[in-house]
């Protein structure tokens, strides 16, 4: 049987235990409070989500999503198996994030540079503006970034992936372009199974790469108080995975850092 192009995805690019871990310490290391709601936008299979309201019995999530194949994933494979109690934290919604929802949350988590998508300013203010108008006062917008040459060179990234004990697949992040006028960039995602067989362009992305002080001059327009960058610390030229609040950074090849936005 093919596998499923949404759990090729998320055992080749996604932590979502690690990243919801993180997001707790990030708002109780700024904050002191713990964060207890929070809403995941441009969710796909939200396991973040799925993730978070395992972490403590108060928590909740609400997921964001405009289409409604990866959230039937996400139904099906990560809803079912939590318990009843569990699901009643979760709220999936097939909703456009350029609408304010109507509960406030105490952080919004932007993840894998989705918000790219937006490629107006115009459309990059409006996002944030419903962002500001989501939260509560004090609550945050966690957005992740990804740039450096490396991000725009034309090239194809490959890594194995185990699909179970005995067999691999190959995951491919294919640059396709990369207009230096616009910033207007488009990748995709391959895979190749263990068969040999191809699965080509399963998902593909057309994105303007905005900079993190483009990104943070847009947030303090919409009147956010404090903007604050999260950038990979370095051991021996090799990136940890931790990631410190920092207001200078190196000139890494590709990195991918998160822009935080404090209402
Ligand atoms: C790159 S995927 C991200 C999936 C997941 N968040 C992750 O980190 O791996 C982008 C997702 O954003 C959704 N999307 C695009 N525009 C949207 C919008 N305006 N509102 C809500 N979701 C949107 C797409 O349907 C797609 O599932």
């Amino acid at each position: 049987m093919t596998p499923n192009k949404y759990h090729l995805y998320e055992l080749s690019v996604q932590s979502p235990d690690v990243h919801a871990a993180w997001l707790e310490e990030l708002y109780k290391g700024l904050t002191k409070k713990h964060a207890r709601h929070l809403r995941e936008d441009f969710c796909g299979t939200f396991k973040t989500s799925v993730e978070w309201v395992k972490r403590n019995p108060k928590n909740t999530a609400l997921c964001l999503d405009l289409d409604s194949e990866p959230l039937d994933y996400g139904r099906e494979n990560h809803l079912a198996p939590l318990s009843a109690e569990q699901k009643s934290r979760v709220k999936i919604l097939q909703k456009d994030v350029l609408i304010p929802t109507k509960t406030e949350v105490d952080l919004i988590s932007a993840g894998n540079f989705s918000f790219y998508i937006f490629k107006q300013r115009s459309l990059l203010l409006k996002y944030f503006s419903s962002c500001k108008k989501s939260l509560k006062t004090g609550g945050m917008v966690v957005l992740e970034l990804a740039g450096g040459p490396g991000m725009i060179a034309p090239m194809r990234e490959k890594k194995e992936v185990a699909l179970s004990k005995t067999q691999k697949f190959v995951y491919t992040w294919h640059q396709k372009s990369f207009d230096p006028i616009t910033h207007d960039a488009q990748y995709a995602i391959h895979f190749k199974l263990p068969s040999g067989r191809v699965m080509k362009d399963q998902f593909v992305y057309d994105w303007r790469l905005w900079t993190i002080p483009e990104v943070r001059d847009a947030l303090s327009e919409v009147g956010f108080k404090k903007t604050l960058v999260y950038w990979e610390t370095a051991h021996k030229g090799k990136g940890t995975g931790e990631y410190v609040h920092m207001e200078q950074g190196d000139n890494s090849f590709s990195w991918v850092a998160y822009v935080i936005g404090i209402k």
